[in-house]
C-alpha cells in the first residue's frame, strides 16, 4: 500500500491510498445487468418540472432514465442482474461463496439487499453483505472481492450494484429530479488466468465534504426522524469539480501503481454523473472519448449500478479485447472514490 501524491493537487485534497494487487490475482468472469422498462424522458420531465430538453442534454448529456414502477424493491432489480452475470460467467448460484450488494437505495436498514438475493439465487452458506459507498459501492465491491480472492478466502464472488434512485427523488426539484435513473449491474469475479486480472487499486474518503450529496436529514437522523421518504440533495457545482478533480488523479495514481501509463488505458469506465464531468476528466487526461464508455445519455446517474451498466455495454458492443487495460472509475457521496485497473481476460 503507498500514499501518492499525483498530478493536479487542489490544495484542500487529500493524498490518495493506492494498493497493488498482491497475492491470487482476480478477473471478472461475467457480467449482466438489468433495467426496468419504463422509460422517462426529457421531454417527460418537461410536463412535470421548470425543466427543458435542451437544458438536461447540454448540462449533463441525459436523454433519457430508466424508472421502476412504483413499489419495485431493489432485490427484484439486483436479482435480474444477478442471474445474468451467472449465466455470462457459466457458474451455478449454489457455487458462491461471497456476494456484495453495492447500494444507495436499499430496501430498508436491515437485513441486507445482500442476504435476500443469496436466498433468492440459493447459494447456501455464501457470506453476504451490503456496502454503502454511494456511486463507489460497485467499485468498493470489486476490490473486496479482490482482496478475499487474493487471501484464499473466496473463490467465486459476485459483485452487485443495484439502484431504485427514483423513490429518492423529489419530482419537483429541478436540480435533481432530471439527473438519476433506476439500474442493476452485477459482476462474477473469480481467480484469474495467468497474465490476466486486477492490477491496481486507488480507494478513498473525505468525509469533510459529506454533505455535499446526502438523502434526508442526516443532522437529525433521517430514520431517527421518521423521515419516511428522505429525498437526495447535492451542491451540484462543487461535486462537479471534485469529480473531475478525483477522476483525474486516481487515474494517475492506479497507473503508477501498475506500472503504466494514463495513454495505456484501452477503455475507461467512468461513473456516469453527468457527461461534462467526463469529458472534461478525459480531455485532461488525453484520453479520446473512443476510449470512455459512456451510456448516460440513456440511463442518467444509476449510482452504484452505472459502471456495470456501462461495462457490460462495452463488452456487448466488442470494445473490450483480452488483453486491453481497463479503468473501472467511481466517486460519490461521502465523498467516497474508487478505482480499479485490470488486464482483461
Ligand atoms: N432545468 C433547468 N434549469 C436548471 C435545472 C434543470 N433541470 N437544474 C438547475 N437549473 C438551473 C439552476 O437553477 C441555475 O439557475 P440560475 O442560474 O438562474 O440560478 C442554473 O441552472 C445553473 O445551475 P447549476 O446547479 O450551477 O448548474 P450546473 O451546470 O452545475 O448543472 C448539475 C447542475 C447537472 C447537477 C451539475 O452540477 C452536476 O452534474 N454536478 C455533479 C452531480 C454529481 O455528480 N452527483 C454525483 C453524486 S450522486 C451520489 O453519490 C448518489
Amino acid at each position: 500500500m503507498a500514499i501518492k501524491a499525483v498530478p493536479r493537487v487542489r490544495s484542500d485534497a487529500l493524498p490518495l491510498r493506492t494498493f497493488k494487487a498482491s497475492g491470487r490475482r482476480s478477473a471478472i468472469a461475467g457480467v449482466g445487468v438489468y433495467a426496468p422498462e419504463r422509460v422517462l424522458t426529457n421531454f417527460d420531465l418537461e410536463k412535470m418540472v421548470d425543466t427543458s430538453d435542451q437544458w438536461i442534454r447540454e448540462r449533463t448529456g441525459i436523454l433519457t432514465r430508466h424508472i421502476s414502477e412504483p413499489g419495485t424493491t431493489t432485490l427484484e432489480l439486483a436479482t435480474k442482474a444477478a442471474r445474468a452475470a451467472l449465466a455470462a460467467a457459466e457458474l451455478r448460484a449454489g457455487d458462491l461463496d461471497m456476494i456484495v450488494v453495492g447500494t444507495s437505495s436499499p430496501d430498508g436498514p436491515f437485513p441486507s439487499i445482500a442476504c435476500r438475493l443469496q436466498d433468492e439465487l440459493g447459494a447456501p452458506g455464501a457470506y453476504a453483505y451490503d456496502v454503502l459507498a454511494a456511486c463507489s459501492s460497485f467499485v468498493y465491491g470489486l476490490a473486496q472481492a479482490d482482496a478475499f480472492i487474493a487471501s484464499g478466502r473466496a473463490q467465486n464472488v459476485l459483485v452487485i450494484g443495484a439502484e431504485v434512485l427514483s423513490r429518492m427523488l423529489d419530482y419537483s426539484s429541478r436540480g435533481t429530479c432530471v439527473i438519476f435513473g433506476d439500474g442493476a449491474g452485477a459482476a462474477v469475479v473469480r481467480p484469474a488466468p495467468e497474465g490476466a486480472g486486477f492490477l491496481a487499486w486507488c480507494l478513498g474518503a473525505d468525509g469533510r465534504g459529506y454533505a455535499q450529496v446526502t438523502c434526508g436529514n442526516i443532522e437529525k437522523g433521517a430514520y431517527a426522524a421518521k423521515d419516511a421518504n428522505p429525498f437526495i440533495d447535492m451542491v451540484g457545482p462543487d461535486v462537479f469539480k471534485f469529480a473531475v478533480d478525483i477522476f483525474i488523479r486516481q487515474a494517475y495514481a492506479v497507473c503508477e501503481e501498475a506500472g503504466i501509463q494514463v495513454g495505456d488505458i484501452d477503455l475507461w469506465v467512468p461513473h456516469q454523473a453527468n457527461y461534462r464531468i467526463i469529458a472534461a476528466a478525459a480531455r485532461r487526461m488525453g484520453l479520446p472519448m473512443e476510449k470512455v464508455a459512456v451510456n448516460i445519455d440513456e440511463y442518467g446517474n444509476t449510482s452504484s449500478a452505472s459502471i456495470p451498466l456501462a461495462l457490460e455495454e462495452a463488452l456487448r458492443k466488442g470494445r473490450v479485447k483480452t488483453g486491453d487495460h481497463v479503468l473501472l472509475a467511481g466517486f460519490g457521496s461521502g465523498l467516497t472514490w474508487g478505482a480499479g485497473l485490470l488486464e482483461w481476460v
